[in-house]
């Protein structure tokens, strides 16, 4: 069978952020195990804040770069800070522009991009949760709208200002530990369903 092939995303895009730390740890796990890894910054699309005005005026053509790195991966990877208890707007802007784009030209709309893509959850955050409460947010908001299957393992780190070494490394074993069970479980559901579509 092909490499399961994930596309990582991280709510932030701030330089310094622990969540592209977290992230790229993520992706390193993934490559160990035979996975190929393609990373969109999310930034790098410029999406304006959704407005239905702007709708009206055709759906931003930069939303099709996420809509086709969708379409070519098997699983997404997902950090995500939390802000006030949420996913951050970087993160919930571009997806609620896929959501509308329609299907065109061939190819499937952004909500069909999404549709039954396993999906692995993670989040970093200075504070003592770790951006748990955004996670739990970003699981219903994939799954509920976007048909996502969540996989069960996620892992919050908290203190993030501290728990990396000067390599990128995490220093507690541990929480190194809990980011692969991340990248585990969702290559088992990926490599599953993969096989399943034959
Ligand atoms: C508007 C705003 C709201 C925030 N709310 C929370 C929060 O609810 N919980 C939390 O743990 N951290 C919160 N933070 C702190 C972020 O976790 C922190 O800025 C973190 O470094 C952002 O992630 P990044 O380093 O990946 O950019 C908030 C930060 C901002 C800017």
């Amino acid at each position: 069978m092909d490499a399961v092939r994930v596309l990582a995303l991280s709510g932030s895009e701030r330089s310094g952020s622990w969540n592209k730390r977290l992230l790229a740890l993520g992706e390193q796990s993934l490559r160990s195990r035979g996975a190929s890894v393609e990373t969109l910054d999310l930034r790098s699309l410029a999406l304006p804040l959704f407005d239905a005005d702007i709708e009206k005026q055709g759906v931003p053509a930069a939303v099709r770069r996420l809509r086709d790195a969708l379409l070519a991966c098997d699983a997404v990877l997902i950090a995500t800070p939390e802000y006030n208890g949420f996913p951050t707007p970087l993160l919930i802007n571009s997806f609620d522009w896929l959501s509308r784009l329609p299907a065109e030209d061939g190819l499937p709309s952004g909500l069909a991009s999404t549709a039954g893509r396993p999906v692995g959850l993670l989040s970093a955050s200075p504070g003592q949760l770790g951006g748990l409460r955004a996670l739990n947010f970003t699981r219903q908001y994939v799954s509920m709208a976007f048909a996502m299957l969540p996989v069960p393992q996620q892992f919050a780190l908290p203190k993030a200002n501290e728990a990396f070494d000067e390599t990128g490394a995490l220093k507690d074993g541990r929480q190194q530990a809990s980011v692969e069970a991340v990248a585990t479980g969702l290559l088992k559901v990926a490599a599953a369903l993969k096989a399943a579509a034959g």
